[in-house]
């Protein structure tokens, strides 16, 4: 094998193959192709040398006609591309856009500046200073008037005996006085309105004749005598006498037990 290859004579030196990217330069007589997207410079400087040595004009964009799938034709060239070599530094990634800014963050900052730069902290805390100040003085104006129910005045004036036919109660006082006048049995007395059993308030009942409990249904007659319900004892009367121009007046500071027998004091009742 050997001494047939010595008998054929030395061989031209293969043409020169690069590696990686590089271009295999044409043979003679062989159509050249244009280069492909991709390729590297060095690849197509070797395509176009190569066909500048061949004689032959590159097509753009497609092989020479006629030089591919034809026997006898001579085979097209192809530059070749591999990848890039291992190891090979990718090139930088562009970087991302900032993210766009406020226009008007400037003039913000600029104003928050301006202000405490314009207003000293001393003033800021002579401000809260006298606002802690003015609370308090209200606060203590406020403890001086404490939440007080004020009584209403222990006498009050209920009229003239006259105003007062018999077997009749006057309401006029209950609400704002928290007494009943009645007329019964030719006196006049004046009754409080507490029930004696836990201290509501009960209603006259005119058609029926007597005081009657919304709480626990006590009973009381027109004298103030208990006989239903669970009142343990008949209402209290309060002090009554006659003024010297006619009017009676009643004071409900004193008052007058049945229980005690004190409802025969002259004190307690106006006689008609
Ligand atoms: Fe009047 Fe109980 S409070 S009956």
């Amino acid at each position: 094998m050997a001494d047939a290859d010595n008998r054929e004579g030395p061989k031209p030196p293969a043409a020169p193959r690069e590696k990686g990217s590089q271009a295999v330069p044409a043979e003679p007589g062989r159509p050249v192709l244009p280069a492909k997207p991709g390729m590297t410079p060095e690849a197509e400087a070797a395509v176009a040398a190569a066909a500048a040595a061949s004689g032959k004009p590159v097509a753009p964009g497609s092989p020479a006609s006629g030089t591919t799938g034809v026997a006898g034709e001579p085979r097209p060239v192809y530059a070749r591309i591999t990848p890039a070599a291992p190891g090979t530094i990718p090139a930088p990634l562009k970087p991302s856009p900032a993210p766009a800014e406020d226009p008007r963050a400037d003039e913000i900052a600029l104003s928050r500046r301006m202000f405490l730069g314009l207003v000293p902290w001393s003033t800021l805390g002579w401000a809260a200073f006298t606002g802690a100040s003015a609370a308090g003085t209200v606060l203590t104006a406020r403890f001086m008037f404490p939440n007080v129910l004020y009584e209403p005045p222990a006498t009050v004036k209920v009229g003239v005996r006259e105003d007062y036919p018999d077997g009749f109660v006057e309401e006029r006082f209950k609400d704002t006085h928290g007494l009943w006048v009645v007329r019964s049995g030719g006196r006049i007395f004046a009754l409080v309105t507490i029930c004696t059993h836990l201290g509501c308030t009960p209603n006259w009942l005119q058609n029926e004749g007597k005081f009657k409990c919304p709480c626990h249904g006590s009973g009381f007659r027109m004298s103030g005598i208990h006989f239903e319900g669970p009142a343990p004892r008949p209402l209290e009367r309060a002090a009554i006498r006659l003024l010297d121009d006619g009017q009676m007046l009643v004071d409900k500071a004193r008052r007058f037990l049945f229980e005690k027998g004190q409802w025969d004091d002259p004190e307690s009742y106006v006689v008609v």
